[in-house]
């Protein structure tokens, strides 16, 4: 079952620049501030109810999140939907022919399992699924 959108993630060229629009402007407030070197990005969050805008700046050449940004510019990257049971939900897409760029869930940050779905399956919307540790 899909409990709600855990974040939206846009990309960008620079935080700073990113966050006078978000957080100056907007009135959202940073949650926190991560560098992700294994992934290639920074990463600030901003809380608003229970979900997040996550903003990811590319920091290394030649990864996915760089190639978006040289080819498309800034902008929205993917939505997270957070799960119950991220197993039965990729069955249940399975089930509808629905393409998964992750055949089975990877492990995150603090044990979160996570999969993206493929956008020819969404119409051009680059999917995440989140199943957040239970604790
Ligand atoms: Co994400």
């Amino acid at each position: 079952m899909i409990k709600n959108i855990n974040h939206i993630a846009i990309i960008v060229p620079d935080l700073e620049g990113a966050l006078a629009f978000w957080e100056g402007a907007l009135g959202l407030k940073v949650g926190g501030r991560e560098a992700v070197p294994a992934e290639g990005v920074d990463v600030a969050f901003l809380p608003i109810g229970e979900s997040n805008v996550e903003l990811l700046k590319p920091t290394v050449a030649d990864t996915g999140v760089a190639r978006f940004l040289e080819k498309r510019g800034p902008g929205i990257h993917h939505m997270c939907f957070e799960v119950d049971d991220i197993d039965a939900t990729m069955e249940q897409l399975r089930a509808h022919n629905v393409q998964l760029i992750n055949e089975q869930p990877q492990v995150g940050h603090g044990g979160r399992q996570y999969a993206f779905v493929h956008p020819k399956s969404t119409g051009g919307v680059l999917v995440e699924l989140y199943q957040l540790s239970d604790e």
